[in-house]
């Protein structure tokens, strides 16, 4: 039986309820891109009566960090392979998490990757909704227009506070725990920033997780003939784009005997990229099934439903065959 802390974020509920994950009700503390997992070990040792929840983009990260919290037998911590955009806006309900740490994260210092920095102005408005009040931000780093950036935007919501008149300290907290990056920079007599915020009252306006989830396989059947071979013989890539969603659709795999496809799609729903596969199938003499493949276990949004629902309709309207039942969820 594995032990592992790893959770998958796809079997999670859009919010979850993290007291039922944990086991216990206690405090829940997340750091934000934990690295190679040192600090999150020794803060997790630290409080024992806290929950500590480990947010990562990097799979090599989270299995290293997973090994060696097994290894130590720390029980109060579990980890996720997933961009904490993502993670805060949609696993958190609002007013749930204590602390967020975030040590040393990505400065991404050109200004076309804004939208990448942690902590810019979106990132601030979700935390505004999901921190408790009393809840602390605490974020170190060594890079000054990062530091003045993140000041900058935590600035526009009066509802946060700093520790620190001007925004930030100079030097890490005597007892804050060294991370990798922290030891690296220490030793290259680099500056290090420490910033603290705290959220002071719940805001006006609440986040609303942007990615809509629903839990049925969509499906659409259809009745009459048609080849697929030659139905999309001359299939050009459909694009759609709208409401914070994008779909592409194709290539397509189609069956020599024309009587079953595949169609690969990517997909977006604000952040969320997915790469999913829709299958086309007869089920018998005049009736179609066109549904969601299990392939890569797609987490099913509106994006990906629109895909189901383009390809039924493309099928629609290349052959004799009409739709007879559109079980996307789609108006
Ligand atoms: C510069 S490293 C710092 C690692 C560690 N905190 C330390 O101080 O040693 C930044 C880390 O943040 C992770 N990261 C970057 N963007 C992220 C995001 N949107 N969500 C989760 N993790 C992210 C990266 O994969 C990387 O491991």
């Amino acid at each position: 039986m594995t032990n592992s802390r790893i959770l998958n974020w796809k079997e999670l509920s859009f919010p979850t309820e993290w007291s039922e994950v944990f086991g216990r009700s206690c405090p829940l503390d997340v750091e934000i891109g934990f690295g190679d997992g040192r600090f999150l070990f020794q803060i997790a040792l630290a409080y024992p009566d806290r929950n500590f929840l480990g947010i990562e983009l990097a799979w090599q990260f989270v299995r290293k960090a997973d090994r060696k919290l097994q290894e130590a037998a720390i029980e109060n911590v579990r980890l996720l392979q997933l961009d904490a955009f993502i993670a805060l806006a949609c696993l958190f309900p609002d007013d749930s998490i204590d602390r967020i740490y975030s040590n040393f994260p990505d400065p991404w210092p050109k200004s076309r990757h804004e939208k990448r920095r942690l902590f810019n102005r979106e990132f601030v408005e979700i935390l505004c909704s999901k921190l408790k009040i009393g809840g602390k931000v605490y974020i170190a780093t060594d890079n000054a227009d990062f530091r003045n950036f993140v000041i900058e935007n935590f600035s526009q919501f009066d509802e946060f506070v700093s520790a620190f008149e001007n925004g930030f300290r100079e030097g890490l907290p005597q007892s804050y725990p060294l991370t990798k990056y922290a030891e690296k920079w220490l030793k290259l007599n680099r500056k290090l920033y420490f910033l603290e915020f705290e959220l002071k009252r719940k805001p006006s306006k609440r986040f609303v997780c942007p990615i809509e989830r629903s839990k049925t396989m969509p499906h659409v059947f259809l009745k009459g003939e048609v080849d697929l071979l030659k139905a999309f013989s001359d299939f050009q890539t459909i694009e759609q784009k709208a409401d914070g969603i994008v779909v592409k659709l194709g290539p397509i795999f189609v069956r020599p005997d024309g009587r079953e496809a595949l169609v690969e799609a990517h997909t977006v729903d604000w952040r969320l990229t997915q790469r999913i596969f829709i299958r086309i199938k007869r089920k018998s003499e005049d009736t179609w099934l066109v549904k969601l493949d299990h392939i890569g276990h797609p987490v099913v949004t509106k994006s990906v439903k629109t895909a189901v629902k383009l390809i039924a309709q493309a099928i629609a309207s290349k052959a004799d065959i009409e739709i007879t039942s559109d079980r996307t969820g789609l108006e």
